[in-house]
């Protein structure tokens, strides 16, 4: 049996991927390349020295999903597919919640149609709103502040709604903190297109002498230093999560809710200090204003992760700092260098 990869091409899939053909997993995976690059595929293929089924395909178009779902022997999937960045989703509201919701609930009709209730599904620590206290646990209030989380959090409560109706469902919704390096190899990474939205890519674009200069947005938060503090994973440790939570949903059903996420929160000034420290490199920064919808801290309670899934983070702040330069210096300009 196989399980199914949507949205395999992009960061996170590609690295997860690797973690699952190494663990001798077989794979099918889709993926419209709307954010991404064929080239990420053959580089997983060349890490792993795996082969895997790919098809181009678009989760809206039903049909297509359908012919892969039933012609592939698929039991379970890991949904990673969909549109993903804040500031876009408020300018374009219908294109995120037509992309992220019909394509979940076009997913999860083929997979129930074909036995296949097994799934896993990234969602983001963007469903805990602007908390009220850290770290965060699981059952704190859900709340959302524009689309792209709103999407999160409709879908998780599709999936909730999902399972409350058949209970043969197993549903692992993992929700990520914010993922940052690169596999050790340099070989797959981060590629954003045109300026970077978040802090780790940008800061790696000056290091690599692209940007200028990193802009801080506001020195002003309630937090040691004023800079915003977040909840930094290295990706492969995420990836990894993924396998635990299969091999979780292979063995029961149900539906239940994780944090991904290290536990230690870094404010911005931290991560760029880190970020000289492991690459020796001057990263050069401005203070300006802050950021709208920004908070001041984000970081997770882990336990449970470790209690029910048996994982936990394994990379430090360094491991992720080093591992997202090498992959920029191996690559220069992402997958099209
Ligand atoms: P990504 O954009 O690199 O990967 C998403 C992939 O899905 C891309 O390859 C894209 O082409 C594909 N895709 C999008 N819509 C599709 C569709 N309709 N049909 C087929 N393929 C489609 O993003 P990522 O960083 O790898 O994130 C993966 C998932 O994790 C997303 O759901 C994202 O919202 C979630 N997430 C990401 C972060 C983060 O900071 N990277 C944080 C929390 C949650
Ligand atoms: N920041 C800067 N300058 C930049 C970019 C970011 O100072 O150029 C600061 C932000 O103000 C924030 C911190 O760096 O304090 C992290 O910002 P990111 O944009 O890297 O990440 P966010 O925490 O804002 O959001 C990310 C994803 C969301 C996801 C969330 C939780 O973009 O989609 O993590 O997973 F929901």
């Amino acid at each position: 049996m196989a399980i199914l990869i949507t949205g395999g091409a992009g960061y996170i899939g590609s690295h997860t991927m690797v973690e699952f053909l190494n663990a001798g997993r077989e794979l099918v995976v889709v993926d419209n390349f709307m954010n991404s690059k064929p080239e990420a595929l053959e580089r997983v293929r060349k890490i792993t020295g795996k082969d895997f089924k790919f098809f181009q395909v678009d989760l809206l178009d039903k049909e297509a999903l359908d012919k892969v779902v039933r012609e592939n022997n698929i039991d379970s999937c890991i949904h990673f597919a969909g549109l993903k960045a804040v500031g876009e989703s408020c300018a374009k509201p219908m294109l995120y919640y037509h992309n992220n919701i019909t394509g979940t609930l076009n997913l999860c009709e083929v997979l129930a149609k074909y036995g296949a209730k097994r799934i896993v599904f990234s969602s983001s620590a963007t469903v805990y709103g602007n908390p009220a206290s850290v770290p965060i646990t699981e059952d704190f209030p859900l709340s959302t502040t524009n689309p792209y989380g709103e999407t999160k959090l409709m879908i998780e409560r599709i999936l909730k709604d999902i399972y409350n109706a058949d209970n043969e469902w197993s549903i692992s919704v993992l929700r990520y903190f914010n993922p940052i390096g690169a596999h050790k190899s340099g070989l797959i990474g981060e590629d954003p297109q045109g300026i970077p939205n978040n802090l780790l890519p940008y800061i790696t674009q000056v290091a690599a002498g692209r940007r200028e200069c990193l802009s801080i947005f506001g020195n002003d938060y309630n937090t040691p230093d004023g800079t915003g503090v977040r909840d930094y994973i290295h990706v492969v440790d995420l990836a990894r999560a993924h396998l635990k939570a299969i091999e979780l949903a292979e063995t029961v059903t149900g539906i239940d809710y994780f944090n991904i996420g290290t536990g230690v929160g870094y404010s911005v000034l931290d991560i760029v200090h880190a970020y000289e420290k492991a690459t020796g490199i001057k990263i050069n920064y401005k203070i300006t204003a802050r950021r709208p919808g920004d908070i001041d801290e984000c970081y997770a309670n882990p336990k449970k992760a470790y209690e029910v899934l048996g994982w936990k983070a394994e990379n430090n702040i360094e491991d992720m700092c080093r591992d997202s330069y090498n992959w920029q210096r191996q690559n220069p300009n992402g997958y099209d260098s």
